[in-house]
């Protein structure tokens, strides 16, 4: 597959900061917990911001930045799993804000693996279609819509966030691998409340025995501990399997840009991929987890901060509810 050359990253964070000793107004929690459990200090909250806003202005940033004119994007795929609407999809709310008027819109989910899964489809898209110029990409996520706040173990780790890039066709170094578990579904989930036709006999049909008919709908359910062991191994097989398949050497990328949902599972990752930590870009303690935005929020942040620079082999790396993992290594 011919690569792909990131044009410009723009990102978007909400102006409300929540604390941790905010969470710990709310449930039974302290700083020390979280900072010592997940890494993280705080995590920023929309105060009414829509999914499709934060992804609209990550993207006019990312825009403006490459200095290109929104006619000449061609696609936009949206990854989120909170958007505002059953139907339009974010994306085309996205295309409305930034004037995109020739793109094509539509979204993807694949919870926090989505940007990877994003990439891999957008390279897809401009290898095989020569009249597309640029792909915009924007994983916006407002996890506090489905976060369960009387539940400490999962709603201390959430944050709300968005972050985009402008994908060009290129011969740079590019590889991806995805992968799925659909077995491990249980594990994470969300549930959604639809209605039920004139014609419906039967009372619940669940796709998964271990669903608890007492959990509100559209709130995060998590088996913690599971998707820990999972998420371990997930991200050194992701980031393996896609270098792999270049016959790529793991110690010759420079720098890895992990989903940031726990900094343990990163420090783990790091130590089962036998490469140092230093070498991996972490923004989890100001930003908690943002799902699929995570990945684009630290990539717009390490470009931002002068970590990532042109030339270096980076690795984007992610795995989520699903269950789902993925990696994409792009030279920047
Ligand atoms: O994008 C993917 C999304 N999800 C993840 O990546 C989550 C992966 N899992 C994790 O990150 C960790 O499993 C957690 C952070 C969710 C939990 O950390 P842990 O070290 O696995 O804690 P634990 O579940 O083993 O709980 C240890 C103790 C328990 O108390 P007892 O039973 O030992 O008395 C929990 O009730 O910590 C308690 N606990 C808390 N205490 C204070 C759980 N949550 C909290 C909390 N504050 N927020």
């Amino acid at each position: 597959m011919s690569g792909i050359n990131i044009v410009s990253t723009g990102g978007y964070a909400p102006l409300l900061a929540v604390t941790n000793d905010d969470m710990s107004r709310i449930v039974d929690t302290n700083d020390e917990w979280i900072r010592t459990r997940t890494g993280i200090s705080q995590r920023r909250m929309s105060n009414c911001e829509p999914t499709w806003y934060m992804g609209a202005m990550a993207s006019k940033q990312a825009i403006e930045r490459a200095g290109i004119d929104p006619k000449e994007i061609g696609l936009i795929i949206s990854s989120t799993i909170t958007n505002d609407f059953v139907t339009p999809s974010a994306a085309c709310l996205i295309q409305r804000e930034t004037g995109a008027v020739n793109a094509a819109a539509f979204d993807l989910g694949a919870a926090c693996s989505g940007f990877v899964y994003a990439v891999d489809t957008a390279c897809r898209f401009l290898a095989t279609d020569d009249s597309l110029k640029y792909v915009l990409i924007s994983a916006n996520e407002n996890l506090s819509y489905i976060t369960n706040f009387t539940d400490r173990s999962s709603c201390v780790l959430f944050g709300d966030g968005a972050a985009a890039v402008i994908l060009e066709k290129s011969d740079k170094l590019f590889t991806s691998w995805l992968g799925a578990d659909g077995t491990g579904a249980k594990f994470l989930y969300a549930k959604n409340e639809y209605a039920h036709s004139p014609f419906t006999t039967e009372e619940h049909f669940t796709v998964d025995d271990q669903t608890d008919p007492e959990v509100k709908h559209r709130l995060l359910v998590q088996d913690g501990k599971e998707v820990y062991k999972f998420a371990t191994k997930a991200l050194p097989t992701a980031a393996k399997n896609a270098a792999d398949k270049i016959g790529l050497d793991i110690n010759d990328i420079d720098l890895f840009i992990p989903h940031q949902a726990n900094i343990r599972i990163i420090e783990t990752a790091a130590k089962n991929l036998g490469v140092s930590m230093d070498k991996f870009f972490t923004n989890i303690d100001m930003h908690g987890n943002t799902s699929s935005a995570s990945i684009p929020i630290a990539l717009n942040e390490a470009a931002e901060k002068g970590v990532l620079k042109r030339g270096m082999k980076v690795c984007l790396v992610g795995f989520g509810a699903g269950l789902t993992l993925g990696a994409a290594i792009i030279e920047y």
